[in-house]
């Protein structure tokens, strides 16, 4: 029987409500109908069942997608249960010191980077925050390569000032050079496998080895390559930091970091600091970092390919001065990028336009395809200018010391067809030139 059928013919009738019910002036009837129900013992009441929704349990199959745990505190059966959580380290009490969607990305970056252990953060910074504050106190001496990320400068530089923390800056590719600067309180070897933005490649092996000979860890930012194309502790480095928010998530959606550890001292270490430092990887934001690394080494291979390939156009280009990529010829790294890049010099191309700055300003405004834009490591094409933007805190000297010129521009190439993509550098080549 349908709800029309049923309903009293007067009831549905908006028109002609029953004249008793709806006059304020005199009371129904029967006015006890209206009292609410009485209560039945035991039975949860409205505003309770509002924020207890049952729990769904699922048995016989399994999500295939990670499931997002975006709650940030958990509930115990006892209390004994909740005080062996708090120092097992391990257990899900509050999403701050761990969560299972967060866990699932700690432990899915650990495996592919071959590590024992690792911790998410709300940011690549995050992450190099928590290395470096945790591994060096006041008065220690770090060694860093020149062409660091800014803002890993930009840390570096204020330890220096608030802290007494010594830096010395190394090319990244010459081991007396590293032997010469260390000293009985240096603290830690700061690399990146692929510098930002000019592309110079780390000899992670032979710096590492000399690092370990004097005791000292080895962290070594693998933003630009990803584990697809090289594994850190593979070549002898203790930890690896990452701005997920680049490759590992791909779609300019997400911020993340992660730092990787082959050894559970270190990472003990720097878990201590980084639980209280706070800068903990919300939930959803875990999850949508491990939803786009399923698609990892597809767009690593694409973007490799077409970066290989218009880097070379580039070079054959009258606009261009110079070009850098891992895979060129010309690369001053390419013999280490051979021995550590095998499948890939990675996405990113950084190009010295003819016409200097102002040629570097028209070219980043010129392009249609590509977007202007900060980040890396995306789907989408990506120019920028670093000595205004990713490196502004580089004064001139320190930016001649990491290779970037005043006409430097960076290209962080995505998954489009490389044909579109070298029709629109073309057509902003030419109004640069
Ligand atoms: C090499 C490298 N490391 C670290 C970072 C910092 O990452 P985030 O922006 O996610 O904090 C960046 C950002 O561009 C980067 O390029």
């Amino acid at each position: 029987m349908s709800h029309a059928d049923s309903a009293p013919a007067d009831a549905t009738s908006h028109g002609s409500a029953p004249a008793d019910a709806t006059s304020h002036g005199s009371a129904p009837a029967d006015a006890t109908s209206h009292a609410p129900a009485p209560h039945a013992a035991g039975v949860p009441r409205p505003e309770t069942l509002a924020v207890h929704p049952p729990h769904v349990e699922i048995t016989g199959s399994r999500p295939l997608g990670v499931p997002l745990h975006q709650g940030h505190v958990f509930a115990f059966d006892s209390a004994d249960a909740l005080a062996t959580a708090f120092t097992s380290g391990d257990a899900f009490l509050y999403s701050r010191l761990g969560n299972p969607t967060v866990r699932t990305l700690e432990d899915a970056v650990a495996r592919l980077e071959g590590g024992a252990t690792a911790l998410s953060f709300a940011s690549g910074m995050g992450a190099v925050n928590a290395v470096l504050l945790g591994l060096v106190s006041s008065g220690d001496h770090v060694i860093a390569q020149s062409c660091v990320y800014g803002g890993t400068y930009a840390v570096l530089t204020d330890l220096a000032a608030r802290w007494g923390v010594d830096v010395t800056y190394v090319s990244g590719t010459d081991p007396d050079e590293v032997r010469a600067a260390l000293r009985p309180t240096t603290r830690l070897l700061y690399l990146e496998t692929i510098a930002n933005p000019t592309t110079r490649v780390s000899d992670l092996p032979v710096l590492a080895a000399v690092a370990a000979e004097a005791g000292v860890p080895v962290a070594v930012d693998n933003t630009f390559a990803s584990p697809l194309l090289c594994r850190p502790l593979d070549h002898g480095a203790d930890i690896v930091v990452h701005s997920a928010t680049k490759y590992l998530a791909g779609h300019a959606d997400v911020l993340g970091g992660l730092a990787v550890f082959k050894d559970p001292e270190l990472y003990g270490r720097v878990r201590h600091h980084a639980v209280e430092q706070g800068a903990s990887t919300d939930p959803f934001a875990a999850w949508l970092t491990l939803r786009g690394m399923q698609t990892l080494s597809l767009r690593m291979e694409r973007q490799c390919a077409s970066a290989a390939d218009l880097a070379a156009r580039l070079a054959a280009h009258p606009a261009v001065e110079a070009v850098r990529h891992p895979a060129l010829a010309s690369h001053p790294d390419r013999e280490i990028a051979a021995r550590l890049l095998p499948r890939g010099g990675g996405g990113v191309v950084s190009v010295d336009l003819a016409g200097g700055r102002e040629a570097g300003r028209v070219f980043v405004e010129a392009v249609r395809l590509a977007s202007l834009s900060v980040s890396l490591g995306d789907v989408k094409t990506l120019v920028m200018h670093p000595a205004s933007t990713s490196h502004h805190q580089l004064d001139a000297t320190a930016l001649a010391a990491a290779g970037i010129g005043p006409g430097t521009v960076r290209i962080s190439v995505g998954i489009e067809h490389v044909e579109d993509l070298w029709e629109d550098l073309e057509q902003a080549l030419r109004k640069a030139a």
